[in-house]
């Protein structure tokens, strides 16, 4: 009997090995995210807010497509951003307005980093009905913490923590995402054309859409926008 016990044991062990690998989340999603976040700090003071996000990803086709809802505040925005690669163009459309941006470079498949580290596994539920997740743990650019959890079946996300600390002007930051509805094909393939009619042509730029300066364009034209009250065409 005794020398049965260890190739169950060896099988155990490579079962776990297995489950702490860095999975990718499918070559096709569509879920929906909600979110909550708050900072603090000297300068700013508290701040807090609460979003709801659709996200549509393709990887086969090379599509991102990004609806989001926001309200900081009573501060209500809604932005859609559709990623393009093959036409190498990226769009945000905020209301009624639309901006049209060059878009380059490979698209990126979704994955835990190399450099994650496998903090535990644990199951939600109970039962057949449970689910085993993987958590873990990453920086991103350094300052941003990540936990991240999914599912050991599929690589699918459960929940995201992220926490940032800002050591120029002492912000702390936290934003918290639960992820449901996640299926692995994309349901509207429609989410991924793009605006009808196009975007006028003194908002379509010559930049990347990966440029610092628009980026930080784009997140003010984003904290501007109002659901109340359309830009100006
Ligand atoms: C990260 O922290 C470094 C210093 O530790 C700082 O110079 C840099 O601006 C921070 N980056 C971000 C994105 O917060
Ligand atoms: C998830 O799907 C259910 C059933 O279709 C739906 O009622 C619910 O609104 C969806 N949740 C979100 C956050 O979209």
């Amino acid at each position: 009997m005794k020398h049965l016990t260890l190739p169950v044991h060896v099988l155990t062990l490579f079962a776990v090995c297995l489950g702490q690998q860095h999975c990718c989340y499918p070559d096709q999603y569509d879920l929906q995210e909600t979110e909550t976040g708050w900072s603090y700090g000297p300068v700013g003071g508290t701040s807090s807010y609460q979003g709801s996000r659709h996200v549509a990803y393709d990887f086969i086709k090379k599509k991102l497509a990004i609806e989001e809802r926001t309200d900081s505040g009573g501060v209500r925005q809604y932005y859609k951003q559709i990623y393009d690669y093959p036409e190498g163009a990226h769009y945000l459309i905020m209301g009624t307005d639309c901006f049209k941006t060059k878009l380059t470079g490979e698209m990126k498949q979704h994955c835990i980093p190399g450099q994650a580290s496998h903090l535990g596994s644990y199951v939600y539920g109970i039962g057949d009905s449970g689910l085993l997740v993987d958590s873990f743990l990453f920086h991103v650019k350094g300052n941003v913490t990540t936990h991240r959890e999914v599912t050991r079946v599929g690589c699918l996300p459960v929940r995201e923590l992220h926490t940032h600390l800002e050591p120029t002007d002492k912000t702390i930051s936290v934003q918290a995402m639960t992820y449901v509805n996640v299926t692995s094909k994309v349901r509207d393939p429609s989410v991924f054309t793009p605006p009808v009619p196009p975007c006028p042509p003194r908002h379509e730029f010559t930049q990347n859409a990966q440029d610092l300066a628009l980026l930080q364009w784009i997140e003010k034209k984003k904290r501007e926008q109002r659901i109340s009250d359309p830009p100006q065409l």
